[in-house]
């Protein structure tokens, strides 16, 4: 049987994100799910080994337990370099597998066709990758940057995972890679070292690794029809969001509003700090994106979200939407409240939202109004909190 192993545990740097990017959303799932599904759907293979970071491990192990349809799987925690962790990956492997694929959890589009065929010349030719031929020209350079030698295009071909080997040749090249303290930039490098020929399986451009933003967005397109999202029928206008949220006023809480702290003898409720102008923002912001809302992405059941400082929830929806090719425009918002009163307040809100997103304050509207002491706000129950955001 098959066993595959998924290299997860990168720092998606290049993403610019703080988030590990193969939890990002493609289509209707995580980048990680997409991937784990297309190669559930393959009868040969029986067994998953997704390779994570420590820091990840509880939300990927929640993430696979509650998606349907995966094949059996295993988490191992993963190295410093992507060699290392497919080698921790490696100490899994079930006693059936007589092949083993590795492919990028982060190149989600790869088709079951490219999967199957790699198994199929890895049995018959002991190691084989997919790879598709190369569009550019390629140049040796020397360290002055001077070019040494122009190789033949139609030699070349540009790799991709997944890459597949019989196990115990995959575990020696793995062997005598850490007794030489070699390392490779892909899988197959390690068993040419040792010797072995490594059959090519034509793959598809498609099959793209996830790395930089732009990367997202071109993956996004490349989906099939029915989970594409609406956005592709005009890039070039502006989108438009709206959010509101009210948070009870209660005693012994904080008041903080817009990341900053009011002095007020009563504070909000709620499993976060309860910033009701930040939510309606983020609301706005996932809204014009399309992209669900606040509950959906920050669970207020979720205790790693219970007391968390929302600019940090606001920060990463911008991260989010970067990751989707959107940048904000402008907001404009306005807090309902009896009492305190704001106005004090509203330039340093207005400066600390800026901060945190990293765009001019001129761009930020906070306004504030009472509602002349009728309905919930008015009686100072509690505070409601309206943002529209326009993205681009
Ligand atoms: N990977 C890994 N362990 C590492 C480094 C990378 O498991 N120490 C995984 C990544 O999670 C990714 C795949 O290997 O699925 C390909 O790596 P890459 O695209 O470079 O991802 P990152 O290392 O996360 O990105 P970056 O290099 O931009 O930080
Ligand atoms: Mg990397």
């Amino acid at each position: 049987m098959v066993t595959a192993i998924f290299p997860a545990a990168g720092s998606s740097r290049r993403m610019g994100s703080d988030i590990n990017k193969i939890f990002l959303m493609l289509g209707d799932e995580p980048v990680l799910i997409r991937t784990l599904k297309t190669f559930s759907q393959s009868p040969r293979i029986n067994f998953l080994i997704v390779v994570v970071n420590e820091n990840d491990k509880d939300d990927v192990e929640e993430l696979l337990n509650k998606t349907d349809g995966l094949k059996d799987w295993a988490i191992a925690i993963g190295g410093s370099e992507r060699q290392y962790s497919i080698a921790n990956g490696l100490k899994l492997l079930p006693e059936d597998a007589d092949i083993v694929l590795v492919h990028d959890a982060a190149r989600p589009l790869v088709s079951l066709t490219v999967i199957e065929e790699v198994i199929e010349a890895a049995e018959k030719f002991g190691g084989a990758i997919a790879a598709v031929p190369e569009k550019n020209t390629v140049k040796f350079i020397d360290a002055q940057n001077f070019v040494t030698y122009t190789p033949p295009r139609s030699k070349l071909v540009e790799v991709q995972t997944p890459q597949g080997f019989r196990r115990e040749l995959l575990l020696r090249a793995y062997q005598q890679a850490e007794e030489d303290n070699f390392l490779g930039t892909d899988d197959s490098s390690l068993v040419e070292r040792i010797g072995d020929r490594i059959k090519i399986v034509k793959s598809d451009y498609s099959n793209i690794k996830i790395t930089t933003p732009e990367d997202l967005t071109m993956a996004q397109s490349l989906l099939p029809d029915e989970i594409q999202p609406a956005v592709t029928h005009s890039a070039a206008l502006p989108r438009i969001g709206i959010g509101y949220d009210v948070h009870k006023l209660v005693h012994d809480r904080n008041l903080i509003l817009g990341n900053v702290k009011i002095d007020y003898e009563l504070g909000l409720a709620g499993h976060s700090d309860a910033d009701v102008l930040i939510h309606a923002i983020i609301d706005a912001i996932l809204g014009a994106a399309a992209l669900g809302d606040i509950g959906q992405h920050f669970p207020d059941n979720d205790v790693r979200y219970k007391g968390i400082d929302s600019g940090e929830l606001l920060k990463r929806v911008d991260m989010l939407i970067k990751a989707h090719g959107y940048k904000i425009g402008n907001i404009d918002s306005t807090i309902v409240a009896q009492k305190p009163k704001l106005a004090p307040y509203i330039l340093k809100i207005r400066a600390r939202l800026a901060e945190i997103l990293q765009i001019d304050s001129s761009l930020i509207s906070v306004k504030a109004t009472t509602t002349e002491g009728l309905g919930f706000t008015g009686k100072g129950e509690g505070i409601a909190a309206y943002a529209n955001v326009l993205i681009y």
